[in-house]
């Protein structure tokens, strides 16, 4: 049988690269639409190394003005089964002094793969949204039909995302749109030849500590502990990448398998939060490293817990995860330990 073969944007980057192994794993032709504005072109080698397979890349940025034409003509000669959507900015603090940038990048970038898509007859996309779009608007665990209430211009720019694929399937019939909110990915490729890499100071707690144990930075700043959480301290549901992975595939054969059109929608996550010390505590038994932490103050933002009902993903995709907190950590410092300096 013909490989069935998919876009995928933002392919080169921390949860795309892991999307990208998997596909190829699993016998799909991947194409790779990135322009490594925060990835590194090593990652499609490295991907090689993993799977036998380099996979074809359209060096480009998906949200530049008049780039449908040039992707359109890389693209064809192939029928392509469906589109995974990646590509974005995804920095909160950013978003919040650079909102027109957040908006022309995250929404550009979905207009573009559209009219791609539509040019190419391309009928399901898999979005990659965000836990951010329910805010601090609902108790946790929260489901699908949680309320809506972005905190900043990064997670508005995803829900905006949702509306507009929500409204372009209403508009075409036939059109499958499947929006995956993930909650917090951490962890990395058991090889450890692939995994999470910051440019600059991570904004992130995994990557935070993983440069802590390295010896990158001399400790941890825990934003606040004086929530109404177990130990004071923010609470959130982190998903192994990988599991985060699967959750891509298994919404593709949903996907490509049913006899339906319209929107869906569904969280990804473990169903369970941890504690930013529980964190700490975890990740420093796995490495044996120590992770020193100084308390500060609460980042705006911030809320104090929230954590993901994914029993919808569980019952529609026969996806739930696999990998526990132990496993996260682990795999996160085996990729660290490996590449201290990331892709460097
Ligand atoms: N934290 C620290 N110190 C740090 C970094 C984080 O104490 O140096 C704490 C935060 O206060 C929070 C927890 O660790 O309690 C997790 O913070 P992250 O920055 O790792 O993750 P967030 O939950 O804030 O945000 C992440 C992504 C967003 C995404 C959101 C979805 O960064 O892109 O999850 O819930 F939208």
């Amino acid at each position: 049988m013909k490989a069935k073969s998919v876009i995928l944007t933002g392919g080169a980057g921390y949860i795309g690269s892991h999307i990208a192994v998997l596909l190829i794993e699993a016998g799909y032709e991947i194409t790779i639409i990135d322009d490594f504005s925060n990835s590194s072109p090593l990652v499609l080698d490295r991907i090689e190394k993993i799977t036998g397979t380099k996979p074809r890349l359209i060096e480009q940025d998906l949200s530049a003005p008049d780039c449908v034409g040039s992707i359109c003509s890389a693209l064809a000669g192939r029928d392509y089964a469906g589109g995974i959507h990646l590509a974005g900015l995804k920095a909160v603090g950013e978003s919040v002094d650079q909102p027109g940038r957040y908006y022309r990048v995250n929404l550009g970038a979905t207009l573009n793969l559209l009219s791609v898509m539509e040019k190419l007859k391309c009928k399901t996309i898999v979005f990659s949204s965000s836990a951010t779009v329910y805010g601090e608007l609902n108790a946790s665990p929260v489901d699908e039909s949680g309320k809506t209430g972005p905190t900043n211009p990064y997670g508005f720019s995803k829900l905006f995302n949702e509306q507009i694929l929500s409204d372009y399937a209403a508009a075409n019939a036939g059109f499958q749109v499947i929006n995956l909110r993930y909650f917090n990915p951490v962890g990395a490729h058991p090889s450890g030849l692939i995994g999470e890499d910051p440019k600059g100071i991570p904004n992130n707690l995994f990557p935070y500590i993983a440069q802590v144990a390295v010896g990158r930075r001399a400790a941890l700043n825990v934003f606040g502990d004086d929530y109404e959480t177990i130990d004071g301290t923010g609470v959130r549901d982190y998903i192994h990448v990988m599991d985060l992975a699967e959750g891509h595939l298994a919404a593709l054969r949903f996907g490509l398998s049913g006899n339906w059109d319209g929107v869906e929608c569904f969280n990804l996550g473990c169903g369970r939060g941890y504690s930013v010390l529980e964190v700490v505590n975890a990740f420093a038994a796995a490495s044996g490293q120590k992770v020193p932490v100084k308390v500060v103050g609460r980042r705006a933002g911030d809320i104090a817990e929230i954590v993901a009902n994914a029993a919808r993903a569980e019952k529609l995709l026969g996806w739930k995860t696999q990998k526990d907190l132990n496993q996260m950590c682990a795999d996160h410092w085996h990729w660290q330990e490996k590449n201290p300096d990331g892709f460097g």
